[in-house]
């Protein structure tokens, strides 16, 4: 924030003019009407117009709270209710952020207390009980009334610097709801977007599916066409029932193919439930909610895509099955999208300590050191048209969303690794970390948005 900002809550001591101080209430509470008179004269004289006097102090408190004085010239001793007793009443009532000073006139020449040390005592015991100013009688005029400016002085600065104050809490009030609607909205932008990629990815598996339901369709359809259209095969019992076996596995796997896109879709509607999940049984579902894209596609654009898988038994971690296959799903994507010329996915799982290690290694085109670094930023692509730059910040959001860590190794002609290691025990910070992961993510992608503006 700029020093400009607080420009609100800068007191400028030359606003309180000599007018305001003449104007400014003073209440005198003396039990002595002798006493009362001189500073009245000596008030009128110079110019202060608001003065009030008490002579009971007894209906102190109370008169203090009506008049809302803003000095108060107190005597010491007097009868019922002493200058002490008042002060601590006040300091009792008032709140503690208020200033209301107090200047204590005590004890007159034929006063008891008229020796040096018992002075001093009194002072101190009155400055003790929260008096903010002490004057000995008889005093000199000229200094009272100086003292008495200078606690006026501070009084209405503090005033002033309460209302700014009031003010300025208004303003961040104001500004915090601005905020907050504004996090709303990025919120919401942030579900639209997700939404976006994730049809993106059902868009681009579905391509997939279809092809593969299209072959399954042509057996079913190619084979009964054959067995209608010559009842020869049909009266071959045995030739027949060979013709409806292949009608009927290719019927089955359409069915797996449709399976795979209720796999993408599954659990969605309970979003932000974390079980324990199977890392291996995930990263399987993967491979076969896949295989449109790495298998079929590819093959039909003449290269071969080998998906290895080097698993091993690992305790199961706490999340959200449907998120973290569709994390895999997008590091799947990126790596057949990075083997232009075909190659090896690896899926490699292994128990560490209190971790589980899940890893993804591609023999593809590998990063620059420039793009490893920007690669998990929202809207980076090197894809062009082609990308959308949403993958790995999704991955990426995920994987904090389920306290892990990702690191990426990639090399340019070497290939990519990625390797996610969800701790055994995040359970309980889980809620924690995705509303920070959402928090870092807004603000990245508010910068990238930025950016691209
Ligand atoms: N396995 C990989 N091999 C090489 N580059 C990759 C790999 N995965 C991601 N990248 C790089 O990271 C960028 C961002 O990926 P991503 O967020 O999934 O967006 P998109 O795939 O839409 O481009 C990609 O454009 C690509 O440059
Ligand atoms: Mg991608």
């Amino acid at each position: 924030m700029e020093a400009g900002d607080f420009s609100v809550a800068s007191v400028d001591i030359l606003s309180i003019t000599e007018d305001d101080l003449k104007q400014a209430r003073i209440l005198i509470i003396d039990d002595q009407v002798a006493n009362i008179c001189l500073l009245q004269n000596v008030f009128n004289r110079t110019g202060f117009v608001n003065h009030t006097s008490l002579t009971d102090s007894r209906e102190a408190i109370q008169r203090i709270f009506e008049l809302q004085p803003d000095l108060i010239l107190l005597d010491l001793d007097m009868p019922n209710v002493n200058g002490y007793a008042v002060l601590h009443k006040l300091r009792e009532k008032l709140p503690p952020t208020a200033f209301l000073p107090v200047l204590v006139l005590s004890g007159g020449s034929d006063s008891k207390s008229g020796a040096w040390p018992e002075q001093e005592r009194t002072k101190r015991k009155t400055l003790a009980a929260g008096a903010t100013d002490f004057l000995q009688r008889p005093f000199d005029m000229s200094e009272l009334l100086m003292r008495i400016r200078n606690l006026l002085r501070t009084r209405l600065l503090h005033l002033e610097l309460e209302k700014q104050n009031i003010v300025l809490e208004q303003k961040v009030s104001e500004r915090t709801a601005e905020l907050r609607g504004a996090l709303a909205e990025l919120k919401e932008t942030q579900k639209q977007i997700v939404q976006q990629e994730r049809l993106r990815a059902f868009g681009e598996m579905a391509g997939g599916v279809v092809h593969d339901f299209n072959n399954s369709l042509m057996s079913i359809i190619g084979f009964s066409d054959l067995l209608l259209g010559n009842p020869d095969i049909l009266a071959d019992r045995k030739l027949a029932v060979e013709h409806l076996k292949i009608m009927n596995t290719a019927g089955r796997d359409a069915a797996q193919v449709v399976s795979r896109l209720r796999d993408f879709y599954r659990n969605r509607e309970v979003e932000d439930v974390f079980t324990a999940v199977d890392l291996n049984e995930v990263i399987e579902q993967t491979i076969s909610l896949t295989q449109p894209k790495w298998k079929t596609q590819a093959r039909s654009s003449g290269r071969m895509i080998e998906m290895v898988t080097d698993l091993e038994e690992v305790p199961p971690v706490i999340g959200n099955p449907s998120e973290l296959r569709e994390a895999l799903t997008n590091l799947v994507f990126n790596a057949v999208d990075a083997m232009p010329e075909g190659g090896t996915i690896t899926l490699r799982s292994r128990p560490e300590h209190q971790a589980v290690l899940c890893e993804i290694s591609d023999t593809g085109t590998g990063m620059s050191e420039d793009v490893r670094g920007r690669c998990l930023e929202p809207f980076f692509s090197t894809k062009g048209d082609k990308g959308t730059g949403l993958g790995l910040s999704m991955v990426f959001g995920t994987i904090k969303r389920h306290n892990g860590t990702l690191d990426i190794e990639s090399a340019v002609g070497h290939g990519s690794t990625f390797r996610i290691r969800f701790p055994l025990d995040n359970g309980t910070m889980a809620t924690d970390a995705a509303e920070r992961t959402t928090a870092v993510q807004f603000t990245q992608m508010a910068e990238a948005v930025e950016a691209k503006s």
